[in-house]
């Protein structure tokens, strides 16, 4: 079901927010990207991508940029053959920077470690021969479960260089849900920690895997890092990676492989319970994380420190923390741990400790941070920051300025970057040292990029209007496919505009006057928590699958931290009895959930009903449980098979109502 776009917050931010930033002269002529880069791929953008690939180092050329014949499925640099792996670690070493500072990894207890380029090179191939004993091979799936310790990157990097593909399962994800993505796409490997630090404290993340291989019969072994020391059960599928990996040789020759050979699955919610594994791919995926990562963010590799505060777990893990920043020979910071632990000024502290000078993170935080107050990051040295970027949802123009005046100085230009997990990399962002910016708007699409903004018969909207963000231009990092369904690739995201081709994102999107693009959030049935996708529909069976629970509806509504939080509407079963409306009975609802998908999924409210709003057909309608949800009143009833149950939801709310 869709809702129309153009409604809520971001409209009315849009009507009010004029002002403008543009990057300061000494910015501007410093800029990696300059203005004749739009020109550049407007003349040409084949051309233009076949030198941006050149930025990476090819075994053998392609001989084609782009193959569309068989669209949607592209093929990109046809022909040519690489190792991610190498490209990212190797070459660096090779052109005499072994000894640069790879990964600055900060542990949430305030342990810390420098890996260098040389250091991780050696990492990476002896975790290679690990994964070579274990039997893993070119094609074989591997699913990664760990926290942000610095093995979980050369667990990525091994894969790649191996051409296993990598399936990254963010570790508060719960072990229903590590099974059911081991399953879908057959992991022989699953490589984990014993525990995780989580606020302070160890935590064991072992037993969730444990749990979830029972029942995966595909995997044969699990390679467990010691971080936390806590003590575990062991099977006779575990092997140790300090045991194993710690012994074998530090040499390994990576193999080219073909430009569209798979690099990685990454697991994302759709419209159904069903998440959908993202198939990406080599040459493209690399070309554009490393050519976006080298423009939007402005990187200079022997200058810069660079903090991207995303994990793993997430697309922006992959693509902004291992493979744009590592093949563009980047200084970064990884850290372990929560932004408040041991104290709300961790961030800050870290930037000071490094002399982070780019700083990528998420709206919500920003947020979170602006609750904490400006007094926190103004108590360290954040001098050394010279660019900002967001990503995940819209960001508010209020946290922007914020973010801005707070953390930047007054100065430093913010890139809000607009891609999704299917496409792999930046789409939509202004290019720092060229585009004034503008808090709140992403602004217009990269150069080499085509999106626009298109009504419900596919034609593009005027300046001023509303409609869906659509991608009309094949792009180098885009998704491949959905893993073991073509039919749903095709049905998500090419048949909703078949007739003109393009590829439609989901969301909601407005021109504003000069053009540039806002973007107004999700138009279907995908909420968006924290910057995370998660399904409605995921979080509806979860609810039905507890004993108590007869039906259940789920709405996004607006929350001022977390962009949106999840609002359940479930009827009870007959025989659930008194007490499974009560607070402890929502409680366990809600701790249900969290146990069937993870935490982030948790319910923020769960409200008892009598009856969901249905249409004649029976389609809930969620409209008005948004309505409800965020206190407003009920909106046009009447396409309601029974128009008065809003009256008795309303009625009843007071008593069911749950909330921590
Ligand atoms: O709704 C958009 C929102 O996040 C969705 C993609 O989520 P995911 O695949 O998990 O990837 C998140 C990190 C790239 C999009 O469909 N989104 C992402 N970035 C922005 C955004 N919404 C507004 N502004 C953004 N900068």
């Amino acid at each position: 079901m869709t809702q129309s776009p153009g409604q809520g917050q971001a409209l009315d931010n849009l009507l009010t927010e004029s002002r403008t930033f543009p990057p300061s002269d000494d910015f501007a002529a410093q800029a990696n990207a300059k203005p004749d880069l739009y020109e550049e791929a407007k003349a040409d953008r084949e051309a233009f991508w076949a030198k941006q690939a050149e930025r990476l180092h090819w075994d053998t050329k392609w001989t084609q940029v782009l193959d569309w014949s068989d669209a949607p499925f592209a093929k990109w640099f046809v022909g040519g053959k690489l190792n991610v792996a190498y490209n990212c670690v190797d070459r660096h070493v090779e052109s005499g920077h072994g000894e640069q500072v790879a990964i600055h990894w900060e542990g949430e207890p305030g342990d810390s470690r420098a890996i260098t380029y040389a250091e991780l090179q050696r990492e990476v191939s002896k975790a290679a021969n690990a994964l070579t004993s274990l039997g893993i091979g070119a094609e074989d799936r591997v699913a990664i479960y760990m926290p942000m310790v610095p093995e979980a990157i050369f667990a990525m990097l091994a894969c790649a260089r191996l051409g296993a593909m990598h399936s990254v399962v963010f570790g508060g994800f719960s072990a229903e849900a590590l099974r059911t993505r081991i399953e879908d796409s057959e992991c022989k490997l699953v490589i984990t920690t014993d525990g995780q630090y989580r606020r302070g404290n160890p935590a064991p993340l072992k037993p969730s895997v444990d749990e979830a291989v029972a029942g995966a019969p595909s995997v044969e072994k699990v390679l467990v890092v010691k971080r936390t020391n806590t003590e575990v059960a062991w099977t006779d599928k575990d092997v140790w990676w300090h045991e194993l990996v710690d012994s074998q040789s530090d040499q390994h020759t990576p193999e080219a492989f073909d430009s569209e050979h798979p690099l990685f699955i990454l697991y994302t919610s759709g419209t159904t319970g069903k998440p959908k594994g993202i198939l990406h791919t080599s040459g493209g995926y690399l070309t554009q994380a490393s050519y976006t990562h080298y423009n939007v963010f402005d990187l200079k590799s022997d200058t810069d420190v660079y903090w991207c505060t995303a994990d793993i777990g997430w697309v922006t893990g992959h693509s902004y923390i291992v493979y744009g920043p590592l093949s563009n020979r980047v200084t970064q910071v990884v850290y372990e741990g929560t932004p408040n632990t041991p104290h709300e000024g961790r961030h800050w502290e870290i930037v000071q400790k490094y002399g982070v000078s780019i700083y990528y993170t998420a709206p919500t935080l920003i947020r979170t941070f602006m609750k904490w107050g400006a007094d926190i990051p103004a108590k360290y040295d954040l001098s050394s920051l010279r660019v900002l970027g967001s990503v995940g949802e819209p960001i508010n123009p209020e946290a922007w300025i914020w973010y801005r005046e707070n953390v930047g100085g007054g100065q430093a230009p913010i890139v809000d970057t607009w891609w999704q997990t299917e496409t792999g990399a930046i789409m939509i962002s202004p290019l720092p040292g060229v585009v004034s910016t503008k808090p709140g708007s992403a602004q217009r699409p990269l150069p080499g990029i085509g999106a626009k903004v298109v009504n419900d018969e596919g034609v593009e909207v005027p300046h001023g209007g509303g409609g869906y963000l659509v991608l009309d231009e094949p792009w180098p990092s885009m998704l491949r496919g959905i893993w073991g369904d073509e039919e749903r690739y095709k049905d998500t995201y090419w048949s909703r505009f078949a007739e003109q081709g393009f590829y439609f994102a989901g969301d909601g999107a407005k021109y504003d006057d000069d053009g540039d693009i806002w973007l107004l959030g999700r138009v279907d049935d995908v909420m968006n928590v924290s910057g995370h996708r998660i399904s409605t529909t995921e979080v509806e069976s979860a609810l039905v699958s507890h004993p108590t629970v007869a039906e259940a509806a789920v709405v996004g509504a607006s929350d001022a931290t977390t962009g949106q939080g999840i609002v359940a509407f479930v009827i009870l079963r007959g025989g659930a009895g008194d007490e499974a409306g009560g607070a402890e009975a929502i409680k366990a609802l809600r701790d249900h959930v969290a146990k069937e998908i993870g935490p982030i999924a948790k319910p923020r409210q769960i409200m008892v009903v009598p009856e969901l709003p249905k249409t004649r057909s029976g389609k809930i309608m969620r409209r008005l449980l948004r309505d409800v949800a965020e206190n407003r009143a009920v909106g046009d009833v009447t396409t309601l098979a029974d128009s008065s149950v809003m009256d008795l939801i309303s009625a009843g709310l007071q008593s069911g109502k749950s909330e921590d």
